[in-house]
């Protein structure tokens, strides 16, 4: 075969591993959305079958040939080469994994879910303590088995931010640390203190569905080319750039509470509609790591969401949809409510400034267990201690601290530092897409939002995998990842509106 030949073929079965996951993912939404509750047990079957094909599919002889042929190949374009690095990158580290210690990993992950779920619903973290300790000595295996430079963390940490290490997160988590911790203490003290009850009031499901629909579709989200459905949980999942659909939960009080989810979802769902239908199937049609994913969703949710000029033009008709209670709040006021501040136990929960005391916990936490320097019987403690340092709180029980996220219990280590990421990488593109776009926040504010869209289209989602994010980020920013842009933007907004 030559080389055009023996690459078409190596696609098509990429393309074929993709469609079974497609399946798979569907599979998943209807699990989260429409499927009635009996059908859970056959559900999960199906599932298992299909992954088990995709499986073999990827770890097939031929598959496992043709790739290797194609890794000897010097006269590949850079992005037949790309696809070949990227499809290596991940089949390697799954052939490091023997097939008992996968099996291994994930009963002891399904299982951990059961128990999580109860030692939470009981808040006994002692309840949960064996299963932990078992995870992180399989996750620390896994490490062993993959190989890392300096951290055994690393390892873990590489799944969702490839290349990404502690030892560069590190010194970065720390400057945004240094500079949180006061900032809040200082917000705590402010006498300005917007009251989230006055924007409450009573807003039908439908209504609040259908003023979501028209915001996202205003920011560019295609719903010929996708959907926005019910879920427990918020969510974004994609089977080809045709069709991306999200989730989100509704509260008839609080119309924030579905919105601002819908809009960060939907910050997702524009990166996955972005992705060239041409490149479908292979590395370059996929989205480059879970934080630069974040950064899509929390610049739509929090940095444009949450601003000025988008409130500007969407306020107007916020208060013709719900003149209870809008017409007799002010623009300025909302603003300044969409914006509080205030710290909680509950990550989930929390507002943009806090949010990232809650990772750096999490990631300072997870470092050292993987790493073997402090002990899961010593973890509520540990929490409970590290809450207090960040965020001025006492943890009242367990449920409310050191249980309350589900991705230990699943063995997702290495996934929380991606959160903050996504905030950095937010901050820093949006600082070029102000400095590249002339005039963008007085647009945004005229309801154009298509130049920021095009900017991120061209400058990010087209590209799928062809840069890693380092690449990335510098190529667009002109600088390396960095706290700074985020640290700006931060002290600018909070400042005013707390007048600190
Ligand atoms: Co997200």
């Amino acid at each position: 075969m030559n080389n055009k030949d023996l690459f078409i073929s190596f696609k098509n079965k990429l393309m074929e591993i993709h469609r079974l996951q497609s399946a798979v993912g569907l599979l998943h939404w209807d699990m989260q959305t429409y499927m009635p509750p009996a059908g859970a047990r056959e559900r999960s079957d199906t599932i298992a079958t299909l992954a088990a094909l995709i499986h073999d599919k990827f770890t097939s002889v031929k598959f496992e040939k043709e790739l290797k042929t194609l890794r000897q190949k010097q006269d590949l374009n850079a992005r037949e080469k790309s696809i070949i690095n990227e499809v290596w990158r991940d089949f390697s580290r799954q052939k490091k994994l023997p097939r008992d210690f996968v099996k291994e990993l994930a009963r002891a992950s399904s299982e951990g879910h059961a128990i999580w779920v109860e030692a939470r619903k009981k808040s006994n973290f002692k309840l949960f303590q064996p299963q932990l300790e078992k995870l992180i000595q399989l996750k620390r295996k896994e490490a062993q088995l993959v190989g890392f430079k300096e951290s055994p963390y690393d390892a873990l940490i590489d799944v969702f931010e490839p290349r990404m290490t502690a030892a560069e997160l590190s010194p970065i988590f720390y400057e945004l640390r240094e500079f949180l911790v006061p900032l809040v203490k200082k917000i705590r003290s402010s006498k300005v203190k917007p009251k989230k009850s006055l924007i409450r009031g009573d807003f039908p499901i439908a209504e609040q569905k259908k003023f979501s629909e028209k915001v996202i579709a205003k920011i560019g989200f295609n719903l010929e080319r996708g959907r926005l459905d019910t879920a427990v949980h918020p969510f974004c999942i994609q089977f080809h750039p045709h069709d991306v659909r999200i989730t989100t939960r509704y509260n008839t009080e609080d119309l924030l509470y579905c919105l601002t989810s819908v809009i960060h979802e939907a910050g997702h769902a524009l990166y996955e509609q972005g992705i060239l239908p041409e490149n479908f199937g292979t590395p370059l049609g996929e989205s480059i790591s879970l934080g630069v994913h974040e950064s899509q969703s929390r610049l739509w949710e929090n940095i444009v969401g949450r601003s000025i000029p988008f409130w500007q033009f969407f306020y107007p008709l916020l208060q013709k949809t719900f003149p209870t209670p809008f017409s007799k709040v002010s623009l300025r006021y909302f603003y300044q409510v969409v914006n509080s501040v205030k710290s909680s136990f509950i990550r989930t929960e929390a507002d943009e400034v806090t949010y990232n005391l809650h990772i750096i916990l999490r990631f300072e936490i997870e470092k050292e267990l993987i790493e073997g320097s402090i002990e899961v019987k010593d973890l509520p403690k540990i929490w409970n201690a590290k809450v207090k340092e960040l965020l001025g709180l006492n943890v009242p029980n367990d449920a409310k601290g050191v249980l309350q996220d589900v991705h230990w219990s699943e063995g997702l280590f290495g996934y929380f530092p991606t959160y903050t990421l996504g905030n950095l990488y937010a901050a820093q593109f949006y600082e070029a897409a102000k400095r590249d776009i002339p005039k963008l926040e007085e647009r945004i504010s005229r309801g154009h939002f298509q130049p920021l869209l095009k900017w991120l289209r061209e400058n990010i989602h087209i590209h799928g995998k062809f840069y890693s994010a380092d690449e990335l980020v510098r190529k667009v920013t002109g600088k390396p990842l960095t706290a700074e842009p985020f640290i700006k933007y931060i002290k600018s907004k909070y400042s005013k509106i707390y007048r600190i």
